[in-house]
């Protein structure tokens, strides 16, 4: 499973890549407003910023909703750097310009999908990338994590190439399940991506090899 991190914040991007196990960076109108980014020169920086720190896919949400809106703004995106990838609502006009992009050659990620037709539907059209909000699937009192199992079993079932990112990640555990359940991708912010790394026992464990080392 590869790791991409949901943050639009340098420093969280720059830990997260230092640590060597980050392979991209997905981000949404929601986290370039809270670093304060504004205006389409500062957004254009901002990404080409990232591409230049990170290696890897790095998703860029298109802010129009018809076809022909969601087309020019795509076209910008992807002009910014060759790893960019251009996130596409899942609506009707979404998927028409997937479709659109998938046949002018551009790497598209189909965001905010909360269903498997929704997932279906995408991967037809030829996304790159499904993203499944799975946080705010059990924020709603159902489970997200049976939804990226689902889409997982119809992919290879009917042989779609679409990779599954899960999204909306709160916690490590989520990670884990993500991974058990056949996602190809889980983008999350750095604190669960840093709570994979804990375990009481560790720390106990490394005290007493670190005292029994003062013995040697
Ligand atoms: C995914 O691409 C989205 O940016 C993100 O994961 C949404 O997460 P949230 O539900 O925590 O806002």
């Amino acid at each position: 499973m590869k790791f991409f991190i949901d943050t639009a914040n340098l420093a969280q991007i720059k830990e997260a890549n230092d640590l060597g196990i980050l392979d991209g960076v997905t981000t949404n109108p929601s986290l370039m407003a809270k670093e304060g980014i504004k205006g389409e020169e500062a957004i254009t920086n901002h990404y080409k910023t990232i591409c230049e720190m990170v290696d890897g896919d790095i998703s860029a949400e298109v802010l129009g909703t018809t076809f022909e809106g969601i087309i020019e703004e795509g076209k910008k995106l992807a002009a910014i750097h060759p790893n960019i990838i251009v996130k596409v609502p899942m609506i009707k006009e979404g998927v028409k310009a997937i479709k659109w992009f998938t046949d002018n050659g551009i790497k598209t990620n189909c965001t905010l999908i909360f269903s498997a037709g929704q997932a279906i539907l995408a991967a037809k059209a030829g996304a790159s990338y499904v993203s499944p909000f799975i946080g705010r699937i059990d924020d709603s009192g159902w489970d997200g994590v049976e939804l990226i199992g689902q889409i997982s079993r119809i992919y290879k079932l009917q042989g779609y190439k679409t990779e599954i990112l899960a999204a909306s990640i709160r916690t490590a555990l989520h990670i884990v399940k993500c991974a058990e359940a056949g996602a190809d991708v889980c983008t999350c912010p750095l604190e669960p991506i840093l709570g994979l790394l804990k375990h009481p026992l560790t720390d106990i464990g490394l005290a007493k090899f670190l005292e029994d080392a003062k013995k040697m």
